[in-house]
C-alpha cells in the first residue's frame, strides 16, 4: 500500500511512518530567470504531498484548484510562490516543506539576483545538497560559478547540476554534454566531486518525477528520484568532538546552575570531562538536563541543559568541549570572507563578529587576496565590494573558541555585522589561528598610565576634533592647544595636514585610506594618552564608525569629541587651499562634502557652531568644557 492511501484507511499508521522518514535538506540556486521558482512548483506539484502552508492554501482555494486542468494548477502554484516570495522580500529565504513516500524535504527558495548572495549563503548552511540550476540555452554564467564557488566553501557535498529549460534547446543532447563538459571543468578546479547532471525542464516536468521521453538519450536518474536515494549523512556530526556554545546560563535558585544550548557535534554523558573555553577551566558533567527529564546521553542536535561538578566561571558565549578534543582558542584568524553589502569591507573597520552564541568586535587586518570566481584567479584587493569573496585575516578584541570550517561548520562559521546599522554584512568561515596571536603578550609595565598622568598633574584626554576641510578644526585645535600650554599642561597636535606627510603619507582619500588613517590616529593618540599627555586631533575623521573606534579605545572620560560644525557653504566660501574649487572642477576625487560623505556625529561631547564665533570664542567654550569635566583644574 502507498502512503497516500495510507492516510484515509488508517491515519495513525501514516503518520508515524511519515515521522520515520528521513529528512533532506536542500537549496536551490542559479541564476535570475534560470526557473528556480518554476522548478520548486513542480517539485511540490509532482510530490503530490503538499503540506502545512500548502495544504491550507490549497484547501482555501480549492474550489479553483478542483475544477482546473493539471498545467494550470501547476501554473497557479507557481505564480503564488513568485508572489509570496516577492511580499515577503524581507524575509531571506522561504522554507518550502514537502515530502514524497520515501522522504521529507525542506527546500531554501532563495532569490537570484547578484545582491542575493546573502540568502543563498544563509540556506545553504544546513544543506545536504544543492540544486544549481542552469539555462540550457544560456550554460554556465558568472552566477553558476559564484554559487559553484560558495557551494565549495559552504561543504555542500552534493551538487545536482539541473541543466533547465531542455524543451527550448529541442532536447539537445549535444547542447546537454557541452555544459557537462564546461560545468566538469570548473568544478574540478574546485574540487567538487559529488555532481549529478539531469536534463529537464521544469516548466514541462520532463525528468522531474519520471524519465522523460523527450531525452531517450539520458539514462541517469529523475530529479526526484536522485533526492529521495542521495545519501544523507546525519551522523557525521556526531561523530566529531563535543562542542556545546552555551546560550545560556539557567540559575532558578541557588542549588542549580546549568549551562543551556544546542550541542553542534558530538555525544555527550554524566561523568565526561569537558573544558570551558577560552578561559580553559575544566570539569566533568553532572547531569544532563531536558524537559522531561535527566537524559544518559545527549547528541548533537539536541538542546540541553547540564550542570558541572565543580563551580566554575561560565558565561553565554563560552564553548563547552569534550577534555581530550577541545577546540582552539585564538584572537587572530585567517578566514574567507563573503561580503554582501553595497558598502565595501574597509580593511581596519570594526565590525560583530557572531560566531555560534558568542559575539566579538573584530576588524580585517589584511586582505590577502580576492577570488575571482570565473576565473578562480587570485588578485590583489584593497576593500571587498558586494558579492566579493576575500582571504582575510581577522583580528579580534578578545580571544574566543573556534574550530576550523572544515571540521566545524558551526564553530567555525561567523557573520559580521555592521555596528551602527546592526545589518549583517558578510559571513564567513575561519581557516585557522595565526600564530602572531598566541605569540604576542601585552607586556606588563610598572610605570603606567596613573603614575605618568600624576608626575605631570594632569589628567590625559583625547580632544577629537571632527568637521569638514575648512571648517577650522586646526585654527581651533591650535589655539586651544596654546591655551593649555600657558596653562602649563603637557599637550601634543596631532593634525591631518602633518601627519599626512609623514606617520599617514603612504594614504590617501579613499574611503579604505581614510578608515586606515583614522585607525593609526586613533592608536597614536591612545599611546599618548597612555603617556599622560593631553592629545589634540585635527582630522576630517568623515565615519561615525571609525571616531567611535576611537572612543572605544579609551574611557569614557578620557574621550572628548569636539564637533567644529561648519556649514558646507561657508567652509567652500573661506576655501583657504583651494581645494573645494578644484574639487568642484572635477580636479580633485573624493572630496568629502562633494563627492565624498561626511557622517555628521550624532551626541559629540563639545558641539561649535563655528560660523557664529570667533576662534577665541570657540577656544574658550573647549576650555571651559574641560573645566566642567575636571580634565584641567
Ligand atoms: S580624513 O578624512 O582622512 O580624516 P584628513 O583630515 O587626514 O582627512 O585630511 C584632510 C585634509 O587633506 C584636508 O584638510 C585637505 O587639506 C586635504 N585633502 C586633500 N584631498 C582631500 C580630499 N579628497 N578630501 C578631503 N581633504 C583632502
Amino acid at each position: 500500500m502507498n502512503l497516500s492511501s495510507l492516510i484515509e484507511t488508517n491515519i495513525d499508521e501514516y503518520l508515524k511512518t511519515h515521522e520515520h522518514k528521513s529528512l533532506l535538506r536542500f537549496i536551490t540556486c542559479g541564476s535570475v530567470d534560470d526557473g528556480k521558482s518554476t522548478l520548486i512548483g513542480r517539485l511540490l506539484f509532482e510530490s503530490k504531498m503538499l503540506f502545512e502552508d500548502q495544504l491550507a492554501a490549497m484547501e482555501a482555494d480549492s474550489k479553483r484548484w478542483g475544477t482546473q486542468g493539471e498545467e494550470m494548477d501547476f501554473a497557479l502554484l507557481v505564480d503564488g510562490l513568485a508572489a509570496e516570495r516577492e511580499q515577503g522580500i524581507t524575509i531571506d529565504v522561504a522554507y518550502r516543506f514537502f515530502s514524497t513516500d520515501k522522504r521529507k524535504f525542506i527546500v531554501a527558495d532563495t532569490p537570484g539576483h547578484e545582491q542575493y548572495t546573502r540568502n543563498m549563503v544563509t540556506g545553504a548552511s544546513t544543506a545536504d545538497a544543492a540544486i544549481l540550476m542552469v539555462d540550457a540555452r544560456k550554460g554556465v554564467l558568472t552566477q553558476t560559478r559564484r554559487h559553484s564557488y560558495l557551494m565549495s566553501l559552504l561543504g555542500i557535498r552534493h551538487i545536482i547540476v539541473a541543466i533547465n529549460k531542455m524543451d527550448l534547446v529541442d532536447y539537445s543532447q549535444a547542447r546537454f554534454g557541452e555544459i557537462v563538459e564546461e560545468y566538469g571543468q570548473f568544478a574540478q578546479q574546485l574540487g567538487l566531486t559529488q555532481v549529478t547532471y539531469i536534463p529537464l525542464s521544469a516548466f514541462k516536468g520532463d525528468n522531474i518525477a519520471a524519465p522523460s521521453t523527450n531525452t531517450p538519450w539520458y539514462d541517469g536518474p529523475t530529479l526526484l528520484e536522485f533526492l529521495e536515494t542521495v545519501e544523507i549523512d546525519d551522523t557525521r556530526m556526531q561523530q566529531a568532538p563535543f562542542r556545546l556554545p552555551v546560550q545560556w546560563v539557567n540559575r532558578p535558585n541557588l542549588d542549580f546552575r546549568g549551562f543551556a544550548g544546542t550541542i553542534t557535534s558530538g555525544v555527550i554523558k554524566p561523568g565526561d570531562r569537558i573544558r570551558v573555553q577560552p578561559s580553559g577551566h575544566e570539569s566533568t558533567v553532572a547531569r544532563i538536563v531536558t524537559y522531561s527529564g535527566d537524559l544518559p546521553l545527549a547528541v548533537a542536535g539536541q538542546s540541553v541543559t547540564l550542570t558541572l561538578n565543580d563551580e566554575i566561571d561560565i558565561s553565554r558565549g563560552d564553548v563547552l568541549s569534550i577534555a581530550d578534543a577541545p577546540a582552539e582558542t585564538a584572537d587572530q584568524f585567517e578566514s574567507t570572507v563573503v561580503w554582501m553589502h553595497e558598502e565595501a569591507l574597509l580593511p581596519g573597520r570594526p565590525y560583530l563578529l557572531k560566531i555560534g552564541t558568542q559575539t566579538v568586535t573584530a576588524s580585517v587586518t589584511d586582505i590577502k587576496y580576492q577570488v575571482n570566481v570565473n576565473t578562480l584567479e587570485h588578485t590583489a584587493a584593497k576593500q571587498l565590494e558586494l558579492n566579493g569573496i576575500g582571504v582575510c585575516n581577522l583580528s579580534l578584541d578578545r580571544a574566543i573558541a573556534f574550530d576550523a570550517y572544515q571540521a566545524n561548520k558551526d564553530t567555525g562559521g561567523f557573520i559580521l555585522i555592521d555596528r551602527l546599522s546592526n545589518t549583517t554584512v558578510a559571513a564567513g568561515m575561519l581557516h585557522f589561528a595565526l600564530r602572531r596571536s598566541q605569540n604576542i603578550h601585552y607586556q606588563h609595565v610598572d610605570v603606567n598610565k596613573a603614575a605618568r598622568a600624576a608626575a605631570k598633574h594632569q589628567q590625559p584626554a583625547v580632544l577629537w576634533f571632527t568637521g569638514l576641510s575648512g571648517a577650522g578644526k586646526s585654527t581651533i585645535a591650535n589655539l586651544v592647544e596654546k591655551k593649555l600650554h600657558a596653562f602649563g599642561n603637557h599637550t601634543y597636535l596631532l593634525d591631518g595636514d602633518n601627519v599626512r606627510h609623514g606617520l599617514n603619507k603612504d594614504l590617501g582619500f579613499t574611503d579604505a585610506d581614510r578608515v586606515e588613517n583614522i585607525r593609526r590616529i586613533s592608536e597614536v593618540s591612545k599611546l599618548m594618552v597612555d603617556a599622560g599627555l593631553i592629545v589634540l586631533t585635527a582630522f576630517i575623521s568623515p565615519f561615525n564608525s571609525e571616531r567611535r573606534m576611537a572612543r572605544e579605545q579609551l574611557a569614557p572620560s578620557e574621550f572628548i569629541e569636539v564637533f567644529v560644525d561648519t556649514p558646507l557653504e561657508i567652509a567652500e566660501e573661506r576655501d583657504v587651499k583651494g581645494l573645494y574649487k578644484k574639487a568642484r572642477a572635477g580636479e580633485l576625487k573624493n572630496f568629502t562634502g562633494i563627492d565624498s560623505a561626511y557622517e555628521r556625529p550624532e551626541a559629540p561631547e563639545i558641539h561649535l557652531n563655528a560660523a557664529n564665533l570667533t576662534v577665541e570664542e570657540a577656544a574658550e567654550q573647549v576650555i571651559s568644557e574641560l573645566r566642567k569635566r575636571n580634565i584641567i583644574g
